[in-house]
């Protein structure tokens, strides 16, 4: 007979849950939902390895464990550390953690350019996200940012290095979903970018995935460039029979038009399932897939902004026949 696997219970923000040994912090957190799961820019659920490069996990362990009850003396990224038996945590309780993540957004927008208004991941764009809950009003950084240019990566991606916040997620994807990684992040610290390495391209099936994980729009998908503010878009759960991947993508749709394919994403905006080069770049007819309904987006995100409302404007003919 199999053994029970004796639960742990940790508490965080006064919420206690029960978790299985070896759960970081930040899963607790996302077993309780809400307030208080902390932010996450380069942890991925999906993504063996990702995490601990960012910082915007930062919690304070207030009480170790019931059996050595002292705290953490410093703040720790709960996406990388695991619960003790008894141990309580504060994220948003936690003047230290609101200070601390204050301060990293600080420094990942040191060098990001300001340009969401052009931007094809604004609306969807994490650090936008961040930044608006935990950023200051203005910069303090009166040197110059780095700059470089943009470059193509393929066919179908383009990579705009000076918003990239080095969180390995599109390296991780490259390293674990297709079989020769091309690219990687080189140098080291201020001088540190992503790079295909001589700017090989990258043209494996599974490649399309890195768009979809970055957290800002240091990757963006070429066929859908500057088309369309995300939010103008109306997303359509989709399928198809795919021998690639599983076929289940998000549609977006200007109209009848298909503007753009990606993976489906969980609430915390990560992908539920890889879906291949295919689905996201070649198949932008309606007949190639079999429309399921509008995806349910969060009402508090921007995309959600007068969608499916009763009567839909005459340039949506899709919604209008359903
Ligand atoms: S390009 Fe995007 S996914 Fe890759 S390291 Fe930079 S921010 Fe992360
Ligand atoms: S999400 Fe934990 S360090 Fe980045």
């Amino acid at each position: 007979m199999s053994e029970q696997i004796q639960k742990i219970t940790v508490t965080i923000d006064g919420k206690t849950v029960e978790v299985d040994p070896g759960t970081t912090i930040l899963n607790a957190a996302r077993q309780i939902g809400g307030e208080v799961v902390p932010p996450a820019m380069c942890y991925y659920k999906p993504l063996k390895g990702s995490g601990g490069k960012c910082r915007t996990c930062l919690v304070e362990v207030s009480k170790g464990s019931e059996k050595d009850p002292r705290p953490m003396p410093k703040l720790v990224a709960s996406c990388s550390t695991t619960v003790m038996d008894g141990m309580e945590v504060k994220n948003k309780s936690s003047e230290r953690v609101v200070d601390a993540r204050k301060g990293v957004v600080e420094f990942l927008l040191i060098n990001h350019p300001l340009d969401c208004p052009v931007c094809d991941q604004a609306g969807e764009c994490s650090l936008q996200d961040l930044a608006f809950e935990h950023g200051a009003d203005t910069s303090r950084y009166e040197f110059k940012r780095r700059e470089f240019d943009k470059i193509d990566i393929g066919e179908y991606i383009k990579l705009h290095m000076t918003r990239c916040i080095l969180c390995y997620r599109c390296v991780y994807v490259a390293n674990q979903l297709t079989p020769n990684r091309e690219h990687g992040i080189l140098k080291r610290g201020d001088a540190a970018e992503i790079s295909t390495y001589i700017q090989n391209s990258l043209e494996n099936d599974f490649i399309g995935n890195v768009i979809d994980v970055c957290p800002v729009g240091a990757l963006t998908d070429k066929t859908f460039r500057f088309r369309s503010r995300v939010w103008y878009t109306k997303p359509m759960d989709a399928s198809c029979d795919c021998g690639k991947c599983g076929g289940k993508a998000v549609l977006w749709m200007i109209g009848n038009e298909i503007a753009r394919v990606t993976a489906r994403k969980d609430q915390y905006g990560e992908v539920e399932e890889f879906i291949c080069n295919d689905c996201r770049f070649n198949k932008k007819e309606l007949k190639d897939w079999n429309v399921e309904g509008p995806r349910k987006i969060s009402r508090h995100s921007v995309i959600s902004t007068n969608h499916y409302e009763k009567t839909a404007p005459a340039h949506t003919p899709l919604l209008n026949k359903a």
